[in-house]
Formats: C-alpha cells, structure tokens, sequence
C-alpha cells in the first residue's frame, strides 16, 4: 500500500550557498536516522528526467514549462522544466482519496497555496514552488543552469500568483514564524501552517 502522504523538502547540500542539488521525501523522526533511505535525488534536467523514465504531463501547469511525473499512476512528485529543459519547480501532491477521512487537515481549499489537479485521472492535492522567478519562467528559463538548482530565491505557486521567499531568512516577513516543527523539517513556516501538505523549506 502506498503511504498516505509524501512530505517532501529541499535540500541544499553542495555548501550553504549553492543549491547544487536537489533532493526529496521526508521520514519520520527517528526512523531513518542515517537518512540512508529518505532523501532521494531528483532529475534537474529534462534529459535526465526522460532517461529515468519520468512522463510528461500535460495539463497541470499555465506556465511556459514542461511537466514530469514520477511514474505513470503516481502523480505525487512532479517536476517541471523550462524551455530548455532545466529544472524550475516542483510539485508535490497527496492523493485525495487517501486523505478523504482526515479533511480537517488535508483540505486546504481554504489556501490559496493549494490546488486541486487531475494527474493520472485521480484528483490531488497540489503544492508547487519554483526555483527561478516568475520572470524568468516567462521568459524561457535558463540556458545554462551551472549545476545550480535556483539562485535567489524560493516561489511558492498560489491560485493567484506567487509568493516569494527570499533566501536570507533576514529578509522574511511577520508572516514566518519559529515553529516547533519535527527536526527534519526544520523551525521556521509560513503561517498557515504549510509543513502540512510541503514543500518545507529550511
Ligand atoms: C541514462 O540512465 C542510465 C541508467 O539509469 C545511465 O547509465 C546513463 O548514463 C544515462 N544516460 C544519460 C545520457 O544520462
Ligand atoms: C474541502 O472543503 C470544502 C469546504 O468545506 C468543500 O467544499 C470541498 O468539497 C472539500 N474538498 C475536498 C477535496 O474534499
Ligand atoms: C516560452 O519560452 C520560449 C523560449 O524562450 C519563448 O519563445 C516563448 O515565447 C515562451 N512562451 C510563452 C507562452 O511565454
Ligand atoms: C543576510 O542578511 C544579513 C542582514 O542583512 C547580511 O548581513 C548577510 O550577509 C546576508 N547573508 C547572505 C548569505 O546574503
């Protein structure tokens, strides 16, 4: 059976500056304290996607990327690429029906960082970030990434647009707040809560 929902972060691993890596899935405090089976790397780049056997998706995003899921009948993971096939986002999504008797915390249609979407014919919930700015989305990504997942910052989709959080926690607004969150996931959140449905951030 697959679990009920994926957690999912990002982490930096090259050095505290450079996003030169990009990593998924989140386990439970204490289960995996060697982490030796709760991060996986993810493809940064089309080509890579493609030769992992990740599928196209179309439909799920209005930006000029193009999307890839992990495998055909799982829409939990997904990956979006610019026009040159360079990564610029992630989505990450539980699966409706596994969280139909749990709605006081899985439906986030109050959110506007939460979407429903259709993947592989089964509805989900959705959350998306970016790597790059809107404007660079627009514009056709990056023609050469640098082996740098982002650069300046973090977007998180919303049904409206986007919401920016800037890289220097220095720079966060009154609406982040010091969260007792599990340690893996790091102490810092947006308010609403977002650890809940991801991406966390740290
Ligand atoms: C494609 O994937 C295979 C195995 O997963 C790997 O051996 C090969 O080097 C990859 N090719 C490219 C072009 O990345
Ligand atoms: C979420 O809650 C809203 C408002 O209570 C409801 O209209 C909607 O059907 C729920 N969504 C899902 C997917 O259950
Ligand atoms: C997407 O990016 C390509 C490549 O830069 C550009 O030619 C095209 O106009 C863009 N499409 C949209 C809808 O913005
Ligand atoms: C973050 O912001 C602080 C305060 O403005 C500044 O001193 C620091 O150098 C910044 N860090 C980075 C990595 O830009």
């Amino acid at each position: 059976m697959k679990v009920v929902a994926v957690l999912l972060l990002i982490a930096a691993t090259a050095s505290a500056i450079e996003w030169a890596d990009l990593l998924v899935k989140w386990s439970r405090s204490g289960e995996d304290p060697s982490h030796a089976n709760s991060f996986f790397q993810m493809p940064r780049t089309k080509s890579d996607a493609i030769n992992n056997s990740w599928i196209e998706v179309t439909g799920l995003t209005s930006l000029n990327l193009t999307v890839y899921c992990y495998e055909e009948g799982d829409g939990r993971v997904c990956l979006e690429y610019d026009s040159y096939g360079n990564i610029a986002g992630i989505q990450a999504a539980v699966l409706c029906s596994d969280v139909e008797n749990v709605q006081s915390i899985y439906n986030r249609s109050n959110l506007n960082q939460y979407q429903i979407k259709t993947i592989f014919d089964e509805e989900y919930w959705t959350s998306t970030i970016y790597f790059i700015s809107p404007e660079t989305i627009a514009a056709g990504g990056r023609s050469e990434m640098n082996g740098l997942t982002g650069t300046e910052g973090i977007w998180i989709r919303t049904t409206d647009g986007f919401i920016e959080i800037p890289r220097n926690v220095s720079e966060w607004d009154s609406a982040w707040t010091k969260e007792a969150c599990v340690s893996e996931m790091g102490n810092l959140r947006l308010i609403p809560p977002y650890c809940y449905l991801v991406p966390c951030v740290y």
